[in-house]
């Protein structure tokens, strides 16, 4: 089993470009079946989770080529509408095919993303949302079986709950739908934008994007174009919390850092101090970190719940005690029991985490759940007295692009084991 070696206590310091977003990239991927032609996508990050993207288009018929960190994604010869149980399995945001497919094709054949290890996290807003557009769904047996008999159809669609991923599969369905379709207390990431921005780009009528209110005209024809995928803001707060922990500091170049503005307050209350500018972010840590107050997450504009971990390392080696409260998945405690292991003291019941930070953590043998917890063990080991080793490591591979490589090259010392 794969693991990274780290050996903790060494100071993070340097300046690094982080990575294009994956949750960015990841529905652009999918709207390169619903254009027409070749997109063009530079900033790619390496990622499993993009690979698996990768092979869905390919199984669907897409002309599919890489190189470095450009994509090319011709859809002309697309022809499938249907994904096996395997391909979608290998990312559960594979659900955003959903609307493109519709959109392209009129029908999709999809599975159902079972629960996984953040949450139950079901799908009903999408396919009501996609049934209020006018498709037809058979969910027998796991499988989602789509058809539209008379057409999509643009609609009035409130979402009770701001869900990005619904968001963005009405986006991708509603572009050429026939009429006019209004998202009500639409997710306001800046992913939505990015798609948006993407499809406009490609020919797609879409206002109020990054707002709560998504206004898309439905338009004939959408024509593939070139795009640069904008930077990771979850990596960035990872890098950030690598430099926090050892008392180090960082530059990060990173176009558009206002994305970061929901972080700023918790790492400013730490004592780290932040300038932000047109070019990037840069951190410098106290020799000890202060307590974190408390962090609630929620949509954006909000505290990001995938920044979570990262900032509950950084609480478990302040002074004082600090509150993490998650709002918007009901189980994204996994890491709690591992950094236990490494002498935090962390209790946790339902959704809140208290933290009563420690002096320093000791390294030990760790094992990654998921993706965010995975990344905030590794922050953990960075600043851990001793060695610690984090198994799981393919987690970590679905969204951080070479993380030894960018760590090792800011004083770190962590190795890949296979
Ligand atoms: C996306 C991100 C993920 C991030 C999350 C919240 C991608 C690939 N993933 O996930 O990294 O943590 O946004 O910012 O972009 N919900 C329902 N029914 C639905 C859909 C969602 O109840 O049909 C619930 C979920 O269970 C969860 C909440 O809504 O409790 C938020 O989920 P959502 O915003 O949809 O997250 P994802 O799009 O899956």
């Amino acid at each position: 089993m794969a693991c990274f070696v780290i050996n903790g206590q060494n100071k993070i310091e340097g300046e690094m470009t982080v990575q294009g977003a994956k949750n960015g990239a990841l529905p652009l991927l999918a709207a390169s079946v619903l254009v027409r032609g070749k997109t063009v996508l530079s900033g790619c990050p390496q990622l499993t989770d993009i690979t698996a993207a990768a092979n869905i288009l390919t199984y669907l018929g897409c002309k599919v080529s890489a190189c470095g960190d450009v994509m090319s994604i011709d859809s002309e010869s697309a022809s499938g509408f249907a994904v096996t149980d395997s391909l979608m399995h290998e990312m559960r945001s594979s659900i955003v095919f959903l609307g493109a497919l519709l959109g392209r094709f009129g029908k999709a054949e999809l599975t159902a993303p079972g629960g996984c290890e953040i949450g139950l996290r079901p799908i009903d807003l999408h396919l009501d949302a996609m049934r209020t557009l006018g498709a037809v769904i058979d969910e027998t047996g796991g499988r989602l079986i789509c058809s539209c008999p008379d057409g999509l159809k643009g609609a009035r669609i409130t979402l009770s709950f701001p869900s990005v991923g619904a968001t963005e599969n009405i986006l991708l369905a509603a572009c050429t739908a026939k009429g006019e379709t209004i998202i009500v207390n639409a997710a306001r990431e800046p992913e939505i934008k990015e798609l948006a921005g993407f499809l406009n780009s490609c020919g797609a009528d879409i206002k109020g994007a990054g707002e709560s209110i998504i206004r898309i005209n439905g338009v004939k024809k959408l024509t593939a174009c070139e795009h640069r995928i904008g930077q990771d803001r979850i990596a960035a707060v990872t890098y950030m919390a690598a430099a926090a922990v050892t008392g180090g500091s960082i530059r990060l170049h990173f176009k558009n850092s206002e994305m970061l503005m929901p972080v700023a307050e918790p790492f400013e209350k730490s004592g780290c101090r932040i300038i932000q500018d047109e070019n990037g972010v840069w951190l410098k840590a106290p020799e000890r970190l202060k307590k974190l107050g408390m962090i609630r997450t929620m949509p954006y504009p909000g505290f990001p719940t995938d920044s979570q971990a990262d900032l509950a390392v950084m609480a478990s080696v302040a002074r004082g005690t600090s509150t993490v409260v998650e709002n918007i998945f009901e189980n994204r405690f996994k890491y709690v029991g591992e950094l236990r292991r490494m002498g935090a003291q962390i209790r946790t019941e339902n959704r809140v985490a208290v933290i009563e930070g420690v002096r320093k953590l000791n390294g030990a043998k760790v094992v990654s759940h998921d993706l965010r917890g995975g990344s905030a063990l590794v922050v953990a080991a960075l600043c851990a007295e001793g060695t610690t080793i984090v198994y799981g490591i393919h987690h970590i591979d679905r969204g951080y692009e070479k993380i030894e490589t960018q760590l090792n090259g800011l004083g770190a010392e962590i190795f890949r084991k296979e």
